[in-house]
């Protein structure tokens, strides 16, 4: 894709704005790190701290391969980025205010933290493309919990066990003891580490993405009259490739930290997006963002 003739200023992207009645939100963990939440990619984000795990690659720590093998790992992690309660961003507040404004298509998250429902994005205009702590699943049977019952386990790196998997996770543990009595290890009992495991429905490399995601996207990208990426580094499909999808003619806008090389964006805000969306509305549109830090932002 090459940029659009007639869009490259901030004009062009309030007019846009103001004119579009389909919005398509792409977002990622830039959204989240004002209230103190670590992106991924970024120096001091979530991967850098995965060092000391022994990992080729911190990315594994979400991969469903090595919880299969050991759940240990994530357990080990996971307090890390369990979401905060009862807050939003400015950027959220943004996300709420297209919605109000009846211009939101739709917000494709990345993020797991479900901050989005903080601010009010009801759930028909969300999809949590990788899935969110809001439930957990057996690995093993898939039983359903509320995923906050799961938080204790997770705050204290203990293993949490499916109530329902339990006599027969027991049975295949004697099993594989004796097994390993006779010196006759076998490698069918790999998994047995996660026989019955509880994990968070947060979508891990090696699974498919929620089927919500594949039945909104092809409509939605054919829909859209504007896309908007915010914070995230676009590194990961197939969310990535959503950029691709949507039509030449729609112009793209980026609000991130870093540059995207990768990618060709008709406008770039560079900088942080609570300030740079703040500047926008509050300065440009007109528009006012229903958020505690609002006004402080755009007078500062
Ligand atoms: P990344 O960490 O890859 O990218 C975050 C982007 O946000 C970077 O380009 C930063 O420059 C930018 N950023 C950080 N703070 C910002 C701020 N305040 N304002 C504006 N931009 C800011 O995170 P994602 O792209 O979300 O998957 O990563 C995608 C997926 O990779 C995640 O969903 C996660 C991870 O593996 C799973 O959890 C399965």
């Amino acid at each position: 894709r090459t940029h659009l003739q007639d869009f490259h200023t901030i004009q062009n992207v309030c007019d846009a704005l103001n004119k579009a009645e389909n919005v398509l939100v792409l977002t990622g963990a830039g959204i989240s790190t004002s209230l103190g939440i670590p992106d991924f990619r970024s120096s001091q984000g979530f991967y850098s701290k995965m060092k000391n795990l022994g990992l080729d690659d911190p990315q594994d720590v979400f991969s469903l391969e090595l919880f299969r093998r050991d759940p240990s790992v994530f357990y080990s992690i996971a307090y890390m980025i369990l979401p905060p309660e009862n807050s939003f961003t400015p950027l959220h507040g943004f996300i709420k205010l297209l919605q109000d404004k009846g211009k939101l298509l739709r917000n494709y998250t990345q993020n797991i933290d479900n901050l989005e429902a903080n601010a009010g994005v009801t759930p028909e205009k969300l999809v949590q493309c990788h899935g969110s702590f809001a439930t957990a699943s057996c690995v093993t049977c898939k039983y359903k919990i509320p995923g906050e019952t799961l938080y204790p386990n997770l705050r204290s790196k203990k293993i949490a066990y499916c109530p329902f998997c339990e006599n027969e996770r027991k049975n295949l543990q004697r099993k594989f003891e004796k097994l390993e009595d006779e010196g006759g290890f076998s490698s069918r009992f790999n998994d047995i580490e996660s026989f019955g495991v509880m994990k968070p429905d947060i979508t891990f490399f090696g699974e498919n993405l929620p089927d919500r995601y594949h039945n909104t996207i092809k409509e939605d990208v054919r829909k859209c009259d504007l896309l908007i990426c915010i914070g995230t580094s676009l590194k990961v499909a197939p969310v990535s490739e959503i950029v691709n999808r949507v039509p030449d003619e729609v112009p793209q806008i980026l609000i991130n930290r870093d540059p995207i090389n990768h990618c060709e964006f008709d406008v770039e805000l560079l900088g942080y997006c609570d300030q740079a969306i703040t500047w926008l509305c509050g300065d440009k549109l007109k528009w006012e963002i229903k958020h505690k830090d609002f006004e402080q932002i755009l007078h500062s």
